[in-house]
């Protein structure tokens, strides 16, 4: 379905439930990131792309008399109404409310206001598959309300606010990855971001030879639990001991000679964050020259380092890495990794385009011997970021 078809076929489920067209339809990307995972809280860089992947949000003013806002999603789950002249205010942990809701008080600490409006939700992201549902849902609010109250925001500060919803109203401290590409996502074009100035370069990815396959092992990841946040403890602590702000600012070098002062776990943790930095500069330079192989070749050395340093892979990951790299270069896939957060979800695997067909059966009926999961996977080009479908 292109985004066209999404954004009118949820304009005819909203019309479904809420009697009446759509004013506004926004959509927002989910990201599939290539290399640089586990480096954004630490200034690094990473290099994602947009999925063709969105979630969709119709929406019209509210009827006549109501001062409610309503948000509704096609996967059930009740109905959140708030009233906007109040305070709004985050529901218990796991609603997945609370990402829309914290956008809103985004925009209504910016001074925004929104009229009563009647919303409706739908997705083509996988929830939970670590392509980045939660902040394609923050990002089609963010549009949908720049519509609604007429406040565009510079795409930098849309991130931002999206990013301070998921900490504040998810209780999720993610870094800024997720809610920048699926802002600033292009078409054909990776995205090489610096955490640190927040600076974002694009990389054209256009070589038809190449395709991006996505595999999701249907091991549901779930990242609002604490490993994330321990990961974030413990390289903040190594920076501390290696005496910098963050470990962007760290070598290979300096790490070895400080090996005793820190504890082993940390020391990996650092390892990781420091050599993935320096994997993802690398692989953008590699994607420039089309020099595939390369690429592939960082994106085996990161999914090693993310499971044996880092520990946030899971034995369902390790299997598609494991089947893609038996199927190795002369079957058609130059490199795979875990991607995203971690702990299930997705693996990426770079791919000839005439053998995704062959590639995708092998990998699924080996993975599925070996977990007896059935797994789904999906090519996707690189798109376009956020926008209005309807004004
Ligand atoms: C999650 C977070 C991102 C990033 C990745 C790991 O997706 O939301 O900010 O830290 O994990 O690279």
């Amino acid at each position: 379905m292109t985004l066209n078809e999404l954004g009118r076929h949820t304009a005819q489920l909203f019309a479904k439930t809420c009697g009446r067209p759509p004013r506004w339809i926004a959509a927002a990307p989910g990201r599939v990131n290539v290399i640089g995972e586990h480096t954004d809280y630490n200034d690094g860089f990473v290099l994602p792309m947009a999925i063709d992947r969105y979630t969709v949000i119709a929406a019209a003013p509210a009827n006549t008399g109501s001062t409610r806002t309503q948000l509704r999603s096609t996967l059930g789950d009740g109905v959140t109404s708030l009233d906007l002249t109040q305070p709004v205010k985050p529901a218990p942990k796991g609603a997945w409310s609370n990402y829309p809701v914290g956008v809103i008080a985004g925009f209504l600490a910016r001074g925004a206001k929104p009229c009563a409006f009647d919303a409706l939700i739908h997705s083509t992201v996988p929830l939970g598959g670590g392509l980045s549902s939660s902040a394609a849902l923050e990002v089609s609010t963010a549009t949908l309300l720049e519509a609604i109250t007429g406040l565009k925001l510079d795409p930098v500060d849309k991130a931002l606010l999206c990013q301070k919803a998921e900490h504040d109203y998810a209780g999720m401290p993610c870094g800024i990855m997720d809610q920048f590409i699926s802002v600033m996502g292009k078409e054909n074009h990776l995205l090489l971001l610096d955490c640190r100035s927040r600076k974002p370069e694009l990389v054209p990815m256009t070589d038809p030879s190449k395709a991006l396959l996505i595999i999701n092992t249907n091991v549901k990841h779930e990242l609002t639990g604490g490993e994330y946040a321990k990961r974030r403890a413990q390289c903040e602590q190594a920076a501390k001991t290696l005496g910098v702000a963050s470990l962007r600012d760290a070598t290979a070098d300096m790490l070895e000679h400080a090996d005793g002062s820190l504890e082993p776990v940390v020391f990996r943790r650092a390892r990781h964050v420091i050599s993935e930095i320096e994997r993802t500069l690398q692989a953008a330079e590699a994607v420039r020259a089309s020099n595939w192989p390369t690429v592939g070749q960082l994106m085996y050395a990161s999914h090693s380092s993310l499971r044996d340093d880092y520990e946030v892979s899971c034995p369902e990951l390790d299997a598609v890495v494991d089947i893609a790299q038996a199927v190795g270069t002369k079957g058609g896939v130059s490199g795979c990794r875990m991607t995203g957060g971690g702990f299930g979800g997705c693996a990426v695997a770079l791919v000839a385009a005439d053998s995704v067909a062959a590639i995708s059966d092998r990998l699924a009926s080996e993975y599925e011997r070996r977990t007896r999961i059935k797994p789904s996977l999906f090519v996707s080009r690189p798109a376009a970021g956020a926008t209005l479908l309807q004004s």
